[in-house]
């Protein structure tokens, strides 16, 4: 009888409100290259989206410095599976600097942190016990994708450095991944497309230009998830009380860290810009995308960072890449499977009871 109710359990975990499919065999395997931090931060509540969808299964989270530095991202995401109940994830260390770009006074005058040497601060809870692994991030990511050819998903929601590192350490690495989705860059040619560190880049093309020119030339399927898109969403106070009216340890956690915001600026919302991008993996059609070439300009002046999406190859972008560029999102379905998701019960819980 236990037997069967786990069992009954375990079905339920793939049956939770927003799915879209509903096999465990189905499952896109993911490796999850963030520049973490703790929420309100997108990264987190993006990581939050892929550890509660049975859709997805996370090979491994890698960490590089962006919003904050390298460590504050590592500590952050080590503490994030305790709180979410998946602490098996191996959590791999990468990149500390852009391949790069230097700190400079703009930088450190503008949004970010990624060049700080500062230790991190302690997460909600205080610093996790759990350990990241003995192995580099790029050497994790290379080693992944080759032993499953065209079957793994990368989802890159910071700075790309571990992705070009990974890209130019191994020759055959870029033909044998199965895509690329980005959350990176503005294309000014489509609706929303200005920059939100210069005013043309996006921040995380920004940190790291060279890497992003590296990487959005290698030839992986890409899916590009810029700032046009992120415009067409909006956190507002409304959607952050669904979220917290059931009570969890994710929902917790918001309230911890979100709630005094939404109480000192309740008219305000804030962009959703790395969750769009893991959403439109379980589910592509909550966006609308565009075949584009799109190039990123490495040189160093007012336009370093910026990338430049065409319907065609223009001059001195004969290299670049055509892809797919989320330009459009239909919100409401968004926000409703985001909220449903965050707020149901941990799924690493289910997990664990169906397997017991
Ligand atoms: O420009 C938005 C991006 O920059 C997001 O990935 C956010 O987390 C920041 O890193
Ligand atoms: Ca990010």
């Amino acid at each position: 009888m236990k037997n069967l109710i786990l069992l009954l359990l375990g079905a339920a975990s793939f049956a939770i409100p927003g799915s879209v499919s509903a096999q465990t065999d189905e499952r896109i395997p993911i490796i999850f290259d963030t520049d973490f931090v703790m929420p309100p931060a997108d990264d987190s509540l993006a990581l939050m989206l892929a550890l509660q969808s049975p859709e997805i299964e996370i090979l491994g989270i890698t960490t590089v410095a962006g919003n904050d530095s390298l460590e504050r991202a590592t500590s952050d995401v080590l503490r994030m599976l305790e709180i979410a109940g998946q602490p098996g994830i191996p959590v791999y260390r990468g990149a500390d600097m852009p391949l790069v770009h230097e700190k400079s006074d703009f930088a450190v005058r503008s949004y970010g942190n990624w060049y700080s040497d500062e230790p991190p601060p302690p997460p909600p809870g205080g610093f996790a016990t759990k350990q990241i692994e003995n192995e580099a991030a790029v050497s994790f990511i290379v080693r992944t994708v080759l032993a499953s050819p065209n079957k793994v998903t990368l989802v890159a929601i910071g700075p790309l450095t571990n992705i070009a590192q990974a890209i130019r350490a191994e020759p055959k690495f870029a033909e044998n991944v199965k895509q690329l989705v980005i959350m990176g860059g503005a294309i000014a040619l489509l609706p929303d497309g200005a920059g939100n560190i210069t005013p043309n880049a996006e921040y995380n093309f920004w940190v790291d230009p060279e890497a992003a020119h590296v990487t959005l030339r290698s030839g992986i399927p890409i899916e590009l998830s810029p700032l046009n898109v992120s415009r067409k969403s909006a956190l507002t106070k409304y959607w952050y009380e669904k979220m917290v009216a059931v009570e969890t340890p994710l929902t917790r956690l918001l309230k911890d860290t979100m709630g005094a915001r939404f109480a000192a600026e309740p008219d305000k919302s804030w962009f959703m810009y790395d969750q769009i991008a893991m959403a439109s993996l379980i589910d592509p059609s909550l966006v609308t995308t565009e075949r584009l070439y799109v190039d990123v300009n490495i040189d160093h002046g007012i336009s370093y960072g910026v990338s430049v999406g065409g319907r065609k190859i223009w001059p001195g972008a004969e290299l670049a890449q055509e892809m797919n560029v989320q330009f459009d999102l239909d919100w409401t379905r968004f926000i409703e499977m985001f909220v449903a998701r965050v707020q149901a019960p941990l799924q690493g819980e289910r997990k664990r009871a169906a397997e017991e």
